[in-house]
């Protein structure tokens, strides 16, 4: 089947009451991981990728390797979405090219780093709404702002810095029409999210019960949301790493996150750690070794490991084939009726 609309996948979470993890990737061995991952689970997939990860795979690769992807796991129902697209263009380059879903963050100005006013982040991402829905391509939008860095994109703040405020949330819905909506409560991208187990008091599951409270009908979004295993730590530290002690997102936070409205939940992190992992314990016990597949393959397991049992976790698994994908321009009608109505 032809890349399918998140909306779609979303929706169909909502209905079954689980989440689905939107992975990260630059290259062909990720996306072949998250394939895997899925086929083995019968899972639905979010593939995500930012404008750094364009960048570096001169975008052409990687468009191509997702249709690839389409054609060798045709029964898997696969997203291509943009994560934190910074202006409307960069969203309208990613749409061009055959991304069926796109991040709007308006949450920062084009520079992917300062803070935005309201007015700006409402502005910005009704743009990318109409441009998006014409073509059924599905928006994501975000109120409150992440912590930390990512690809060179975020305010690299303390998660705690710019948490979303329910009342903005419920206006930038009404106001946007978006699809989907990241909330800030306390995350941040990367590896060093929390100092120590975190507690109500540094991951805000409050913040978001709230939101969903007001707003039940939106599928929202968790950024930041790698559990940074100790066990994915210690293998590369064990082959020579040099990780600082670090703390991220409790899978059971994550699952009561799916309980009260959480959707889609971004993973990047994990995996980077499990393909690092790997990849040091190669060079590490056979540094005779030159083939990269020697180091690859084990690095692309490592990944599909981490992917699956994420893919059980958040509940996907067991949902590839409830549903027979909608073409994107019944999906087009679909946003032109109800918005006319
Ligand atoms: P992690 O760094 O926690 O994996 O988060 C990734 C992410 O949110 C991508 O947008």
């Amino acid at each position: 089947m032809p890349l399918v609309s998140m909306r779609q996948v979303l929706d169909e979470a909502a209905k079954g009451g689980y989440g689905v993890g939107a992975f990260n990737v630059n290259n062909m061995e990720q996306i072949q991981s998250i394939m895997e991952a899925a086929r083995e689970t019968q899972s639905p997939v979010i593939i995500q990728a930012s404008r750094g990860a364009r960048a570096y795979s001169q975008d052409r690769f990687l468009y191509h390797l997702m249709v690839a992807a389409t054609e060798l796991y045709p029964e898997i129902p696969t997203v291509l979405h943009l994560d934190h697209g910074n202006s409307p263009e960069t969203c309208k380059t990613a749409i061009d090219m055959g991304f069926t879903s796109v991040m709007m963050d308006g949450s920062l100005m084009p520079d992917g780093k300062t803070p935005s006013t309201f007015e700006y982040n409402v502005e910005a991402t009704k743009k990318v709404v109409e441009m998006a829905h014409a073509k059924g391509i599905t928006v994501e939008g975000e109120i409150g702002c992440l912590g930390g860095i990512e690809d060179g994109h975020g305010a690299g703040v303390d998660g705690l810095a710019h948490l979303t405020d329910p009342d903005q949330a419920e206006e930038f819905v009404k106001q946007t029409g978006l699809d989907a909506l990241a909330i800030a409560i306390g995350t941040s991208h990367g590896a060093y999210k929390f100092s120590k187990k975190p507690s109500g008091e540094t991951l805000k599951m409050d913040v978001l019960i709230e939101i969903h409270r007001r707003l039940p009908n939106v599928h929202l979004v968790m950024h930041g949301s790698s559990s940074v295993p100790k066990e994915l730590q210690d293998i590369i530290n064990q082959y020579g790493g040099k990780l600082k002690p670090t703390f991220g997102v409790p899978v059971e936070e994550i699952q009561l996150g799916i309980k009260n409205g959480v959707r889609k939940i971004n993973v990047d992190t994990d995996n980077r750690l499990a393909i690092t992992g790997a990849i040091r314990k190669v060079f590490m016990e056979k540094p005779e070794e030159f083939d990269p597949r020697s180091y690859m393959k084990p690095a692309r397991d490592a990944m599909k490991k981490v992917v699956a049992e994420r893919m059980t976790q958040f509940g996907q698994a067991g949902h590839a084939k409830d549903y027979a994908p909608i073409p994107l321009s019944t999906i087009a009608q679909q946003y032109a009726a109800a918005t006319v109505a």
